[in-house]
């Protein structure tokens, strides 16, 4: 798995923003930004009131690239599409512990197929969710907004989150990614950064300027600034 650019940082491009009309052309692009991995949002309208992609969409970004594709199901019973993420060429499984009854398992599972196994937490779900299985977890994900849509603003308490969760990593000599997803921004991605993230997932950041790769870009300086 792609550790990034070597300085630690992945940007991961949230394809949920992008123009599906321009679709190969906005990934080239993103790519020739520096973008890491791209991340997919798969949304079935029950887990959050939003309908999104599946293993099509895992497919056709695979055959535009060899980036680790990094998908975060928004999904009730998750466990019913490991397999079909798995083949459709998905890297990162990363999934919701409300939605399914056996989150260990199904971290477990993921990893067996041969992907990361992320688990993600909403801002109002807690770490410990989190602390139980963090022998099983390649990705924690801490969202920094209520899943569901693009273009939402950054939940200010989630710096503390944020630093919490990289201590509870830390205190368990887990080398797990630390994810944030939802409102990072040129504005907001500085703070996550220092507080302890090392992936960030941006959609609309990057996909509503004219110059995506530019986004990717700046993005990755704002972090860099800071230390
Ligand atoms: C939110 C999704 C995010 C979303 C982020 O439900 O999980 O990945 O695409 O979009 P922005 O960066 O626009 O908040
Ligand atoms: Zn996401």
């Amino acid at each position: 798995m792609s550790n990034g650019g070597g300085d630690g940082i992945r940007i991961a491009p949230s394809v949920l923003s992008a123009d599906l009309a321009r679709l190969a052309e906005q990934v080239k692009q993103v790519l020739a930004g520096g973008a890491d991995w791209l991340h997919v949002d798969v949304m079935d309208g029950r887990f959050v009131p939003n309908l999104t992609f599946g293993a099509n969409m895992i497919a056709a970004l695979r055959g535009l690239t060899d980036k680790p594709i990094d998908v975060h199901l928004m999904v009730v019973e998750p466990e019913r599409y490991l397999e079909s993420f798995a083949a459709a060429g998905a890297s990162v499984f990363t999934f919701h512990p409300e939605a399914t009854l056996h989150v260990q398992r199904l971290l477990a599972a993921a990893r067996s197929k041969g992907m990361l196994a992320g688990l993600a937490l909403n801002p109002g779900s807690p770490l410990q969710l989190a602390e139980e299985v963090v022998a099983d977890l390649d990705l924690l994900l801490i969202m920094t907004v209520n899943p569901g849509f693009g273009g939402q603003t950054y939940v200010p308490a989630s710096n503390d989150k944020i630093r919490r969760a990289r201590e509870l990593l830390a205190a368990h000599g887990s080398r797990a990614f630390l994810e944030v997803d939802g409102g990072i921004t040129p504005h907001t991605i500085a703070a996550a950064h220092a507080a302890g993230a090392d992936t960030f997932v941006a959609g609309n950041a990057i996909f509503t300027s004219g110059d995506p790769a530019r986004e990717v870009r700046d993005l990755r300086r704002r972090c860099l600034v800071t230390v």
